[in-house]
């Protein structure tokens, strides 16, 4: 029996992939920072990849039991914080010949942002990645980096699921005309199916791919299909963007979407768009085309 060690397992591309591995006759092992309940198959690790004891209870006993895991897995999988799992991997002496881990296309995206802290997570995907090479390399183990673009599926994720949840409390959403950038949302099911069969692709050791969705469609296209998904569906309304820069700053008077920023608004209007040719080629990757549903979408109770 193969066995698996599992970061990011609570997470939306990490609960599918654990039903995948699972599926397949794996051992799973999985770390989280809190308690959860073990199910056949399945042993969850507490424990805390920043380093941070969760609970007093589980400082240095957690970070040993999933470091003695590590040096049993056949594969082991990061669907987390890619800097913090490059870093655990870099000190520790796991020696599973297969990693597979999860980066972001934002490494491309977000690359000479007006906004200093997207650049700073542009560096810090960077630095992980060369880190998770390097450590790999000088252990003889064979990782693979997947690059996915905006995840959705779960309700859980923040970019849809929070315009979804946006536009139920108000019955509307607002965008400026001119949100016309091609987006690929990319299902987080397709993802973990993804990192699943390339577990064996010899092709893809060594390499990181862009992960795409099925589907090329515009900003507003996107926003529309979410609303139409929803109950009752709410009415989209699209203004000049100078109007539009102004909702914007009065929100953010009243301390609304602050997160929400000026690097955020210029992307909605750039083509975010990357090729799904080598992994369909490298291990079959087919990604779904975008057909939300409600159920995909916090509800709005
Ligand atoms: N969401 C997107 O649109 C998007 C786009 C491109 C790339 N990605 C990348 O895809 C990966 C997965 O993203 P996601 O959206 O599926 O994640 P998510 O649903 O937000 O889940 C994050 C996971 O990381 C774990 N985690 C967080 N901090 C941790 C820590 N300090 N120690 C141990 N575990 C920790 C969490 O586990 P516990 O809470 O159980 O501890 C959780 O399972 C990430 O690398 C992300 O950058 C996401």
């Amino acid at each position: 029996m193969k066995t698996a060690l599992v970061f990011g397992g609570s997470g939306q591309i990490g609960m599918p992939l654990l039903d995948r591995l699972r599926d397949d006759g794996w051992r799973v092992y999985a770390v989280s920072r809190a308690p959860r309940a073990e199910q056949p198959g399945l042993v969850w690790l507490p424990g805390d990849l920043s380093g941070e004891p969760p609970g007093a209870a589980m400082s240095g006993g957690a970070l040993s039991r999933f470091d003695a895991s590590a040096r049993q897995a056949d594969a082991i999988f990061s669907c987390g914080p890619l800097d913090l799992f490059a870093q655990w991997y870099a000190r520790s002496d796991a020696d599973a010949p297969r990693v597979i881990a999860f980066g972001s296309t934002s490494i491309e995206v977000k690359r000479g942002s007006a906004d200093a802290e997207e650049r700073a997570l542009v560096a810090r995907l960077r630095e992980a990645e060369r880190t998770l090479f390097e450590a790999a390399a000088a252990r003889g183990a064979a990782v693979t980096v997947l690059r996915p673009t905006l995840v959705y599926g779960s309700a859980r994720d923040r970019n849809l699921s929070r315009i979804a949840q946006v536009a139920q409390r108000f019955g509307r959403i607002v965008l400026p005309r001119d949100a016309r950038g091609l987006r690929q949302p990319v299902h987080a099911h397709d993802l973990a199916d993804a990192a699943f069969r390339c577990i064996e692709a010899e092709v893809a050791f060594g390499r990181t791919y862009a992960l795409p969705g099925g589907e090329t469609l515009s900003y507003r296209d996107m926003v529309a299909r979410v609303l139409a998904a929803l109950e009752p569906p709410p009415r989209l309304y699209e203004v000049p963007s100078p109007v539009f820069n102004l909702m914007l700053a009065l929100a953010h008077a009243a301390g609304i979407a602050l997160d929400f920023n000026e690097a955020a608004v210029a992307r909605m209007r750039s083509d975010l768009v990357f090729d799904a040719a080598d992994a369909q080629r490298d291990f079959g990757y087919a990604p779904r085309g975008f057909h939300p549903v409600a159920a995909m979408f916090p509800s709005p109770d």
